[in-house]
């Protein structure tokens, strides 16, 4: 699978109607030009996605947003100033330009200014803007390194842009407006905290189980092959004692208790840390020889929210 660092390959591919891998600071994206329907739909078939989940569409300024959209409300323009480039996407109401199949036929776009060198350059040399879902088979866990996506999709893609690790490594937070209040509708790479600094309190509604819309949004995604259980370390391992056990935690190393395999994802009690290192651990544990994941509850602020969000999604099966 060609994995290259060619901004003129990429573009090339992208301009004759390819897709093509891309580096982002959250999370691979799986890349098409987003004005043309018949390339954005191979997105569809080589994620095996439904067609009514909606995409991201990924540009490289503020300007740019103004370009695909009818207006952008205060509070998101207020938050788009201050991330952008960053792990936020915005839900905004969408113009004619933007093709359907992008959106899953709604009204509202996603759209998000990724900060990462290469897609900036990229995006900044096309002149269309690119939808991307993450370049993971749909429902499984986000890739956070080319050789990720060259695992799972290497053969149904032209090409992958490699950026190096993704530094936040947890997908961007999806914000918009209802009745003038800010909701954040999946949390992600830009914590609530930070948010609020901004606009003040906003409502957090991240599962949709009713809503078809955002699957991304569903109990159950983001998830491992093997069964994954979150909770109290030392209990889940008495009770699933024949089981051969893996173990994703914060700091904490576990020397009572015996594993195959352990991730403690942060010895020094980072949560940013812990953040990049998530999906590399639930990827590495799933295609180890452990029968079962066991998975701490994170502490319950900035991206340890996220993180236990993402945790409880993989635990449904
Ligand atoms: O960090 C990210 O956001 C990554 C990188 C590649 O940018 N992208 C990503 O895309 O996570 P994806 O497709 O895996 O997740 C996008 C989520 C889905 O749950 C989708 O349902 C929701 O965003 N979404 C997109 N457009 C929407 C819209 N107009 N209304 C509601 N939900 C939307
Ligand atoms: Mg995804």
């Amino acid at each position: 699978m060609p994995t290259h660092t060619s901004i003129q390959l990429a573009k090339t591919q992208l301009e004759a109607g390819g897709i093509v891998a891309i580096p982002t600071e959250t999370v691979y994206g799986l890349a098409a030009n987003a004005l043309d329907p018949v390339a954005v739909a191979k997105i569809f078939e080589a994620k095996n996605r439904p067609f009514f989940d909606p995409l991201i569409v990924h540009v490289s300024t503020i300007a740019d947003i103004q370009k695909w959209t009818l207006a952008i409300h205060p509070k998101l323009q207020l938050l788009l100033e201050a991330f952008s480039p960053g792990p936020l996407t915005v839900l905004l109401p969408k113009n004619a330009n933007i093709p359907d199949i992008v959106t899953a036929g709604l009204d509202t776009v996603g759209i998000r200014i990724p900060n990462h060198p290469l897609i900036l350059k990229l995006l900044t040399s096309l002149d269309f803007p690119l939808c991307a879902p993450s370049a993971n088979p749909f429902g499984y866990v986000s890739p956070t390194s080319a050789q990720h996506v060259a695992d799972q999709l290497g053969d149904k893609i032209d090409s992958i842009l490699d950026g190096g690790a993704c530094v936040v490594g947890l997908e961007s937070t999806i914000v918009g407006i209802e009745n003038e209040a800010v909701i954040v509708y999946r949390l992600g790479g830009l914590s609530i905290e930070k948010i609020e600094k901004i606009v003040g309190r906003v409502v957090i509604k991240p599962t949709q189980n009713s809503n078809p819309l955002a699957p991304g949004m569903l109990d159950a995604h983001y998830a491992p092959r093997k069964p994954l259980l979150v909770g109290d370390i030392t209990r889940l391992a008495e009770l699933h004692s024949r089981e051969k056990l893996g173990l994703i935690s914060f700091e904490k190393n576990y020397k009572n208790v015996s594993f195959l395999a352990k991730k403690v994802l942060s010895p020094e009690g980072s949560l940013a840390m812990a953040a990049s290192r998530l999906f590399e651990a639930m990827r590495a544990l799933d295609q180890s020889d452990v029968s079962m994941i066991l998975a701490e509850t994170f502490p319950d602020e900035g991206l340890g929210r996220a993180i236990n969000d993402r945790l409880k999604r993989a635990s449904i099966k």
